[in-house]
């Protein structure tokens, strides 16, 4: 390891150090969402997308499947790809197998080691196509490779739903940030989960396998192993509960009980019943998503599963 990456790490260290003991320090405790994601909870999240009571994954897969060719037309031929987040699934392989002469494929992941990987996979399968991964976290600032090579717009790939766990605030704010890197005459293809029963919704984060309720509790494992905490995991539970006036799932780690937890050399009382705010995962109907994107992008088409349940969403950047 060089002497600059680790300044780096230390730096980035702390200042999650920071963000996670700000976050306690609140009235409602919070930790980032952010923060679910190591290699245990990227595991669970994949988990998570397998279970009969997670309908998003398989539902955008499923509408992708179903539309992909009036996707590839939309999007037109020679664009440049860019995808926020990993790209190993099954939905960047029908993009790359359906779009016309595409012209490049730029990954970004903040996990420089799995970008990589999944570049290499894909680079295997495609070995036509000019992949340049970028390592970085896409809710900040970045900077695209050097394009050397001709392409007639850049679309961003954002799928999963991913918006959703932004505060409308910050979705505008990020939206914004979209917009400027797919610049002009540029699109976004997103995933955007939609309202619906508020039964299925509360199933879909409170599986009957404890799943969720795992990756919920990984943050307190975190806590204890990263910063040296000593959150006691069978004093905590999971909780996701749908909150109709905004429209949103909110999740909590909620205290069984009084008690006082020490992580980073700071002392945390929890009284009972007293909760961490770890997610929030918005829901939008059509017209609210389209409200919400309209400063800065037309939506050009709404695809969907027959039940209305998840939407993937084509949006022109305003002129
Ligand atoms: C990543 N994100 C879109 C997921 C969601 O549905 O909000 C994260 C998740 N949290 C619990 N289950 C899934």
């Amino acid at each position: 390891m060089t002497q600059t990456a680790t300044v780096q790490n230390i730096d980035e260290q702390t200042q999650l150090r920071d963000e996670l003991l700000a976050g306690l320090r609140r009235t409602q405790k919070t930790l980032p969402s952010k923060y679910f994601y190591d290699d245990v909870g990227s595991a669970l999240f994949e988990d998570i997308c397998a279970l009969r009571e997670y309908y998003p994954t398989r539902t955008e897969i499923g509408i992708l499947e179903h539309n992909i060719h009036d996707i590839a037309a939309r999007i037109g031929s020679r664009c440049l790809l860019i995808e926020y987040g990993s790209g190993a699934s099954v939905k960047i392989r029908l993009l790359l197998d359906h779009l016309r002469g595409i012209a490049g494929y730029v990954p970004i992941d903040i996990s420089a080691e799995h970008l990589l990987s999944a570049a290499d996979e894909l680079r295997a399968e495609y070995p036509k196509l000019r992949i340049l991964p970028v390592p970085a976290d896409y809710t900040l600032e970045f900077d695209l490779p050097d394009i050397e090579f001709p392409y007639d717009r850049r679309v961003v790939f954002f799928p999963g739903s991913t918006i959703g766990n932004f505060t409308p605030e910050q979705a505008r704010d990020f939206l914004s940030h979209i917009a400027e890197t797919a610049a002009e005459d540029g699109g976004l293809l997103i995933g955007v989960d939609l309202k619906k029963d508020i039964a299925v919704l509360e199933a879909a984060y409170n599986d009957s396998r404890g799943v969720t309720a795992d990756f919920n509790l990984n943050m307190l494992v975190r806590l204890n192993k990263e910063f040296d905490g000593d959150f006691d995991l069978d004093a905590f539970r999971h909780s996701a509960v749908y909150n109709a006036a905004v429209g949103r799932i909110e999740m909590h780690l909620v205290s069984k009980h009084e008690q006082v937890a020490r992580v980073a050399g700071e002392q945390f009382l929890f009284r009972a019943g007293e909760s961490i705010l770890t997610e929030y995962s918005y829901k939008y109907t059509p017209e609210e998503f389209a409200e919400l994107a309209a400063p800065y992008f037309n939506v050009e088409s709404v695809w969907t599963d027959q039940k209305r349940w998840f939407s993937v969403q084509y949006l022109a950047v305003r002129q």
